[in-house]
């Protein structure tokens, strides 16, 4: 029996081919799990004397050991083959890296950032999680005031005072607590509503919100610099129209149009066929707000907006559906190289 092993051994050690189908052939003639030599040769060995038991597990093992590594030795040969290195073509372009960009909110953002830069305005940005007075209070909304329900907020464990922002507007107060006018800065950032996703609305998004507090600043002030922005941003045919709108914080308030840059004003579905789309609120910084952060209403006016930048980009690549900003999908993305 022995014997039969070691010429089993010298065989499987110089089995040679180069066919994949006779390798396979050559594995189940040891290992085939019905008659495979290896496999017979392991029943075998409760027959096996006591005192030969050891030489021929050891000479059994080997066998084993021989025939599988054949096999993997011929399987390596055979695709070493089947792909020569000779035959490489040098002269292939090589694969080509992937190359990312920017997001496009990322992008939307800069963008408005260097506009308003240019005008004199800093960039200030301030915490995510807050507290009520920096979102609610310091900005006129009073002690459940039902203005509060037009921001549905998120609020952190059962704490009614630590909430998620749900506009940036707090870091204005963070602004207004640090520093005195002249005041002339904008704040991007993330921020929080506990609204439904859909198309048109997710809980996070982010924002862009402006605050210019001086000695005599006017409604046309505002009106002037939102008209800018708009011809920087959107071109320089866009008109905007104001439209008056109650928030909080600002009196008067105002909700800024601006003339759909895809039908150039004559109406189309994206405006559906009004020939304007809704880009801000703004007003002027009400006089409770100036004071509540210690800022002399009498000596100072300012005015202030908020964008959605979401909303933004929508409009300026003529996006339909705001959840593609946040699905990281390459296909969306790869549009903005
Ligand atoms: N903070 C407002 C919002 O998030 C936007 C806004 C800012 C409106 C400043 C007016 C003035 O909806």
């Amino acid at each position: 029996m022995l014997s039969k092993i070691k010429k089993l051994i010298k065989e499987a050690e110089e089995y040679v081919t180069e066919a994949a189908d006779e390798v396979e052939e050559f594995r189940l003639k040891y290992m085939a799990k019905k008659g495979g030599e290896v496999t017979e040769l392991f029943k075998e060995f409760k027959n096996v004397a006591a005192e030969e038991k050891k030489e021929f597990g050891q000479a059994l093992n080997t066998l084993k050991n021989v025939v599988q590594d054949k096999v993997i030795f011929l399987k390596q040969q055979i695709s070493a083959k089947d792909s020569p290195q000779e035959n490489l073509d040098l002269s292939l372009p090589g694969n080509s890296e992937m190359q990312g960009s920017r997001h496009p909110i990322s992008s939307v953002r800069n963008e408005i950032s260097e506009i308003f830069t240019r005008l004199g305005f800093t960039i200030s940005e301030g915490p995510e999680i807050e507290d009520d007075r920096h979102v609610f209070s310091a900005l006129n909304f009073p002690p459940e005031h039902p203005a509060r329900d037009m921001q549905d907020t998120f609020f952190i464990e059962k704490n009614p005072d630590i909430l998620l922002r749900t506009h940036t507007s707090s870091v204005q107060v963070r602004v207004m607590d640090n520093q005195k006018p002249p005041i002339r800065t904008i704040s991007p950032g993330r921020v929080f509503r506990n609204e439904a996703i859909s198309a048109r609305a997710h809980c996070i998004f982010h924002q862009i919100e402006g605050l210019y507090i001086d000695e005599n600043v006017s409604f046309a002030d505002l009106k002037q610099t939102l008209l800018y922005f708009a011809k920087e941003f959107f071109g320089d045919k866009t008109e905007i129209r104001l439209r008056p709108s109650y928030f909080p914080f600002t009196e008067p308030s105002a909700e800024v149009d601006v003339s759909c840059s895809l039908c150039d004003g004559k109406g189309c579905n994206v405006c559906k066929y009004t020939g304007w789309l809704e880009i801000l609120g703004c007003g002027m910084v009400d006089t409770n707000v100036l004071e509540s952060n210690g800022i002399d209403s009498e000596k100072y006016t300012g005015f202030a907006f908020g964008m959605g930048l979401e909303r933004i980009a929508m409009i300026k690549y003529g996006i339909k559906d705001l959840r593609l900003f946040f699905e990281n999908d390459l296909r969306f993305l790869k549009q903005f190289q």
